[in-house]
């Protein structure tokens, strides 16, 4: 096993990416290391949101990988990659859960899982990768004002078991990251575009010129979003230049 190899376990942390990148800087951690925290005094979302997670009910960790073999403009596999592994171990629970474009991960309209994915890149080569998820296990109500934040919970009815989920989620990203280093892309591409949310519906998005409504075909190499406009025309969005509207 390379994901889950070790386990680092922390009752409480400022972030457990910050926690990566700090152990990344001492050469103190070896491939596959799982940081593991029940609460966040800090906890980081995409694009300088913060990461809401009631201490003890959710899972919150960081994954240190040194994907050597993966070209940085091939990055976004990794994303994929870790996309997959958390919707693998979804699915072990409820049928259906899509992979929103970049890498939220939804049940129905709702967001069970974020991942903040920090890589350092040092030339051609991708030096290290620090793959940060925070998944929503058992947590009832959330208070901050992100839009749609749902739990296994609130999906099932259920309580889990934390340690039993974390084995899980584990393993199924290990599997995952597996497929990458094998070099399986197209594989991965696959799965990855046939698992998206809203694939292949009439939706309405937003760009720089407003409103308008598509199709989400297809994700590029590059990881840009394919959406074909009701012209026919195939637009290609990098993130932030494209709004779901939900
Ligand atoms: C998002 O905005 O959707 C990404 C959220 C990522 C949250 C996780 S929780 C574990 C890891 N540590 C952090 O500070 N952030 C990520």
């Amino acid at each position: 096993m390379i994901i889950g190899s070790k386990i680092l376990f922390f009752e409480n942390l400022p972030s457990t990416n910050t926690q990566a990148a700090i152990l990344l800087k001492r050469d103190d951690v070896t491939e596959g290391t799982v940081i593991h925290t029940n609460y966040q005094l800090d906890g980081r979302g995409q694009i300088g949101n913060s990461w809401e997670s009631e201490n003890g009910k959710n899972l919150l960790i960081s994954i240190v990988l040194f994907p050597f073999m993966i070209i940085p403009s091939d990055q976004f596999y990794i994303s994929m990659t870790v996309s997959l592994g958390i919707s693998d171990f979804l699915k072990r629970y409820i049928p259906v859960c899509r992979i929103k474009w970049p890498n939220d991960i939804y049940i129905n309209n709702d967001k069970i899982a974020g991942l903040l994915i920090e890589n350092s890149i040092m030339g051609d080569q991708i030096e290290n990768s620090i793959a940060g998820i925070g998944l929503n296990i058992n947590q009832d109500k959330f208070l901050s004002d992100a839009p749609n934040p749902v739990s296994l919970k609130i999906v099932t009815g259920m309580n889990f078991n934390l340690t039993t989920c974390l084995d899980q989620l584990v393993s199924d990203l290990d599997k995952r990251y597996k497929q990458l280093i094998a070099g399986k892309y197209d594989q991965i591409k696959e799965e990855y575009i046939s698992r998206l949310f809203r694939l292949n519906e009439l939706h309405n998005y937003s760009d720089k010129n407003g409103i308008f409504s598509g199709k989400i075909k297809s994700v590029t190499d590059f990881g840009r979003l394919q959406i074909e406009k009701e012209n026919g025309l195939n637009n290609n969005y990098s993130f932030k230049d494209v709004e779901f509207i939900l």
